[in-house]
């Protein structure tokens, strides 16, 4: 109706008829009441049930409730659903008798008994629950009393969740983390996961197995708590290598054991969350120390093998150049004694020449002096030919090497005066006797004074040094059958000369001692000095060493054995 105020209101109106004494209807009588604001309350009274009722209906969780006799007062869709019903409203005033077996539907009635007894909730109760269609379900129940004004308990609020599909899920998680377990468990290797800040997350068995520690004392520990310094601190490098990489690693790491140090190969890798961001470094370590040991081992066998085949070599060579040397001696001892007598009367023809000549015929004089000279250099190389070759024969006698090297410094004098050489003597007063023959020694040292002298004719110092000691090794000469004769251990005496001058070439060192190998100009040196040395030297089982010094200059070494007094 519209109100005298112009508005709009809802009225409720009772009419009656308004009669006469005789019972006519003379008129009607009526009474409006405006109601507006009760229609309003109830409107709104509705949109709220049906709000709530959309909201249970719209619950994936099961939305029930029972009054003290069991029947329905209300239910949601999802519950109708599950007893295989399609309208929730068809459900109300019925039990759970009538949808479900009696022995389930007895067992919820005795749930429900006791929450009207003894007023206490059930909460979250796990338990199997079978629908409509016979399916096992995993369902966890609540269910709350509800109480009047009066605090009467009058109905039963009840709420299950269907959980069945968490519980599957959750089964084969455990099932696959158990999967992984056993795997990591009966693996030889030692497997462990930790957090970036380095403690474990996870150990497998064997891990537990080489430390003596059960998993719950390892697990949040660091490898600090564990290890000694050294190894935490390394394995903690590798850790922090991986998670700055980003990427897995191969390293070797030192274990310490029972039983000493072990080699690991360790793969490392970040294990990375859905995020992608590093969480955990896992580790899978597999014990190398027996490959490592036979690795070893091979490679000492293969190096044992390298210098016997070197030593074969050096023999083979040493055998040759001996051979060589012994034919060249023999050829140079026939030249020498096929040449020594025709030169012999050369030179006694040319004194008679030289007397005839008398001092008028100057040409012929001059001519007759450059003969005379070259007949004594030919004398010399035939002396230098007859020392290389001659007889295997020494005069052996004890004695001590300071003198003979005083001996032959002697006769170096002139040499060494002329090329402004200063001489310096270092002697070891405790040199234990040499057993040599010394008139051959000194020829040898004679030798290398003169080379010295030869390298040093700007001037320069020649240091004589005499030492005595124990061979640490023995070098290798190529052309020296020394080696069986001076071995490692044994007591040696020795003497260097070590001189200032411009050294050797490198690619010289190969030929120094060849018969006639000279750098020297022609008719200056023979070529012959140190290949007789060397043989003499040879002859007396010592050794001849010649090195370019680092200080620059020559050191020329004669070492020979101690002999035992
Ligand atoms: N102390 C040294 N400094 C530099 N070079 C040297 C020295 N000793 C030897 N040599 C080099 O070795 C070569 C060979 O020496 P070796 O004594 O056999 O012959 P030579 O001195 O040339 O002649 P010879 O000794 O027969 O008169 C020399 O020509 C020289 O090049
Ligand atoms: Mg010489």
């Amino acid at each position: 109706e519209i109100l005298t105020t112009g508005e709009e209101a809802w009225v409720l109106t009772t009419k009656m008829p308004f009669r006469s004494r005789r019972g006519d209807i003379i008129g009607t009588f009526g009474i409006s009441n405006d109601v507006s604001e009760l229609v309003s309350t109830q409107k709104a009274l509705e949109r709220e049930r049906n709000i709530l009722r959309a909201l249970i209906d719209s619950f994936p969780d099961h939305i029930y409730i029972k009054d003290h006799a069991g029947a329905f007062m209300v239910v949601n869709r999802a519950f109708a659903a599950f007893a295989g019903v399609e309208d929730p409203y068809a459900m109300l005033g019925k039990t759970d008798f009538d949808y479900f077996p009696s022995d389930l539907a007895k067992e919820y009635q005795g749930e429900d008994l006791e929450i009207f007894e003894t007023g206490e909730s059930l909460l979250n109760r796990e338990g199997q629950r079978r629908n409509a269609k016979g399916e096992e379900r995993i369902m966890v129940t609540t269910k709350v009393p509800l109480v009047d004004e009066a605090g009467e308990r009058y109905a039963i609020v009840g709420m299950s969740r269907d959980v069945t599909e968490q519980r599957l899920a959750r089964e084969a998680l455990l099932q696959s983390e158990r999967q992984i377990q056993h795997i990591v468990d009966n693996s030889p290797a030692v497997i462990y996961l930790k957090n970036v800040d380095g403690s474990y997350l996870l150990v497998n068995r064997q891990f537990e197995k080489l430390f003596h520690l059960k998993r719950k004392d390892i697990v949040g520990k660091d490898d600090y708590a564990i290890f000694e310094r050294e190894a935490a601190d390394m394995f903690r490098e590798n850790d922090i290598l991986v998670i700055e990489e980003g990427e897995a690693i191969q390293v070797e790491e030192l274990v310490p054991q029972d039983d000493g140090n072990h080699t690991y190969l360790s793969a490392k890798f970040p294990v990375r969350n859905l995020a992608g961001d590093i969480y955990a470094i896992g580790g899978v370590a597999t014990d190398i120390t027996d490959r490592k040991r036979h690795e070893q081992a091979l490679s000492r066998l293969n190096d044992e093998l390298m210098e016997a085949n070197e030593n074969l070599r050096n023999a083979q060579e040493q055998l040759i150049q001996a051979e060589k040397m012994e034919s060249i001696g023999r050829l140079a001892a026939g030249v020498a004694h096929e040449v020594k007598n025709p030169l012999a009367m050369i030179g006694m023809g040319l004194e008679i020449v030289a007397r005839r000549a008398g001092e008028d015929d100057k040409r012929l004089g001059d001519a007759v002096e450059r003969m005379r000279r070259g007949v004594e250099r030919a004398k010399d190389i035939i002396k230098g030919l007859v020392d290389f070759s001659s007889a295997h024969q020494l005069k052996l006698e004890k004695q001590d090497l300071n003198a003979v090297v005083e001996e032959a410094l002697a006769l170096a004098r002139w040499q060494l005066q002329s090329a402004n050489v200063e001489l310096v003597r270092e002697y070891s007063d405790d040199l234990p006797p040499v057993e040599v023959d010394s008139t051959k020694v000194e020829q040898v040292l004679l030798n290398l004074c003169i080379n010295a002298a030869h390298a040093m004719e700007e001037g320069g110092t020649l240091t004589a040094r005499t030492r005595t000691g124990k061979l640490k090794g023995v070098e290798r000469q190529e052309g020296a059958r020394t080696e069986r004769h001076l071995r490692k251990g044994d007591r040696y005496v020795a003497v260097d000369f070590l001189d200032t001058g411009p050294g050797i070439e490198e690619e010289s060192f190969a030929k120094i001692f060849d018969p006639f190998f000279t750098t020297k100009a022609t008719g200056v040196g023979t070529g012959l000095g140190l290949s007789v040395a060397r043989k003499i030297v040879d002859l007396h089982h010592g050794m001849l060493e010649i090195v370019n010094r680092d200080s620059g200059g020559v050191r020329a070494t004669l070492t020979f054995k101690a002999a035992s007094d």
